[in-house]
């Protein structure tokens, strides 16, 4: 993947861009560190608005280990041990079991929940329930199904009443996640939902404000987009184009990036 301090557009992409009223900046060469980096924005704020707040460094170094299948396969089988066996937060006490993440391991997407909810929790399985539902229609619209991605969430384990998960949990799942996303090692991430764009990039903006930017994560630089979490657009339907746009935003930059999903 081309991608150095700033994602190379392409032509297709740029034009995909303004039509979504999307400007591009790049940061400056200073700005650099491994957490998430706006690229593009859809407003003319400060692009320094959308650094995560210092010290705060959200993901640790990806090292690109060069994934051979055999140690791809060992590292994977390892991680689900590791996390079928976690008890590192309050939360191994209250699930049924831990939800790994789901789809295929090679994806060139990888979309990022929050949390399990009550039907997560008893399949075993993320997004199975009415979001989840919701998430294969819009998938759909934009031509991807369950199969060509993988699906994870920001905590494995569901937290009771599905309240919001708390930041000692979050923190004790980061490393599962972290190492999902250099065993996958995705072309694009996607956060749905503010939890999962907040802990993903370090930041406490608002979701809205977040949209329509292509950040980059670890040192690695995966392109990562935000979108609306299902759950939310099933109580706001209005806000669905917008769902849809993003959706757009990620399949011009898998299709800019590379050929596996053309
Ligand atoms: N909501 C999420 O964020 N993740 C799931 O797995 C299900 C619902």
């Amino acid at each position: 993947m081309a991608m150095g301090n700033s994602l190379r557009l392409t032509l297709s992409q740029h034009r995909c861009l303004e039509a979504m009223d999307i400007q591009i900046w790049k940061r400056r060469e200073s700005e650099g560190s491994s957490s998430g980096q706006a690229q593009t924005g859809q407003s003319q704020e400060n692009p320094a608005q959308n650094h995560p707040p210092a010290g705060n460094p959200v993901a640790p170094a990806l090292v690109n280990t060069g994934n051979k299948p055999d140690d791809r396969d060992d590292r994977w089988k390892k991680l689900q041990a590791a996390v079928s066996r976690c008890t590192q937060c309050r939360l191994s006490e209250s699930r049924t079991q831990t939800v790994f993440g789901a789809g295929n391991p090679d994806a060139e997407l990888m979309i990022v929940g929050e949390a399990p909810g009550s039907e997560e929790d008893r399949l075993g399985e993320p997004f199975v329930g009415r979001s989840g539902q919701l998430l294969n229609e819009m998938l759909a619209a934009v031509k991807l199904q369950r199969s060509d991605i993988f699906i994870v969430n920001i905590l494995k384990c569901r937290p009771p009443e599905n309240r919001d998960p708390r930041p000692d949990e979050a923190a004790a799942c980061a490393d599962f996640l972290h190492r999902q996303v250099e065993c996958v090692q995705p072309r694009l991430l996607m956060a749905v939902g503010r939890i999962a764009a907040q802990n993903l990039l370090g930041l406490t903006s608002t979701l809205g404000s977040m949209r329509g930017q292509v950040y980059s994560y670890g040192r690695t630089e995966v392109p990562l987009i935000v979108t609306y979490h299902p759950a939310y657009l099933l109580r706001s339907p209005s806000q669905k184009r917008k769902s849809w746009q993003d959706l757009c935003l990620a399949r011009s930059i898998l299709q800019d990036t590379g050929d596996r999903h053309q």
